[in-house]
């Protein structure tokens, strides 16, 4: 686990909230749309998509965000034509090729989540070898889901759980969380999606249960660091409650306390 939230410094963007989400989480959607707009290939979009993935790296540590999770490849996605299937792993290889260094140089720790076993085994290795170069790094965890299913995940954590005998009446949610991909990190505070789709395809079922969402019809190339900003802000002008009343959140009232026993 990394340490509290970064400070943002003297100089940073006096637009920046006090509350900074520890975990953001992107569904960084509409390349294909991206593209068809401007007349250009699907394969244009992703490219731009992946340029612009860079660019959000660099601002969520701007902005002192801890951890950073990426939906790259779903498992839903092996059902696209076969080009583009190869395409989408080919910028997998490429971004581990060509940004490693920069990112391990700028503090930024690889993690993946989903089936690493379904992918091509020479991948498999360059992605286990980046998580592994850069295991270090505490200025911001990446979490590139690729090959990732919400559902998927949670069939994997209960495989787990039964192979390693856990009587079912010890099965808690910590023992489903601590099973997850994710294990270790706290849920996303906020999950933002691109190109004004309204679902959750399958992304962090179980972790986004009290998540924040926020939705942008920005299609995912053209979500700029000042679009992220702006999510940022909505996000501070939520009230998370976690199931629980405001007098609860503001600390005025306490579970029970006007109970009568
Ligand atoms: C959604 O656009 C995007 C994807 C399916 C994934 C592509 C993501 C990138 C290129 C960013 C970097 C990738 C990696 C591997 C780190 P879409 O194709 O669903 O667009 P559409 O809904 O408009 O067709």
């Amino acid at each position: 686990m990394i340490a509290e939230p970064t400070k943002p410094a003297p100089f940073a963007d006096p637009r920046l909230p006090e509350r900074i989400p520890r975990h953001v989480a992107i569904i960084m959607d509409g390349n294909g749309r991206w593209a068809a707009s401007r007349g250009l290939p699907r394969s244009e979009g992703h490219r731009r998509g992946t340029e612009n993935l860079r660019s959000t790296i660099r601002a969520a540590v701007e902005f002192g965000v801890e951890i950073l999770t990426v939906y790259a490849f779903s498992t839903e996605n092996w059902g696209r034509p076969r080009r583009e299937v190869k395409l989408l792993l080919r910028i997998l290889e490429m971004v581990i090729d060509r940004e490693l260094r920069e990112l391990h140089e700028n503090g930024v720790q690889i993690r993946h989540i989903g089936e690493l076993g379904g992918i091509p085994e020479n991948l498999q290795r360059k992605v286990k070898q980046a998580c592994e170069h850069t295991k270090n790094n505490k200025r911001l965890i990446l979490n590139v889901a690729f090959n990732y299913g919400g559902r998927d995940e949670i069939v994997h954590a209960v495989r787990r759980i039964v192979e390693s005998g856990i009587p079912a009446d010890q099965i808690t949610e910590e023992t489903i969380a601590a099973n997850l991909y994710t294990t270790g990190l706290p849920d996303p505070d906020l999950i933002i999606r691109t190109s004004g789709e309204l679902r959750v395809s399958n992304f962090l079922i179980w972790q986004g249960s009290y998540s924040e969402y926020y939705a942008t019809p920005v299609y995912w190339p053209d979500f700029s660091r000042d679009e992220f900003l702006a999510a940022i802000l909505d996000y501070n002008r939520r009230k998370r409650r976690f199931g629980l009343t405001d007098a609860q959140i503001a600390g005025e009232d306490v579970v029970g306390e006007d109970d009568d026993d």
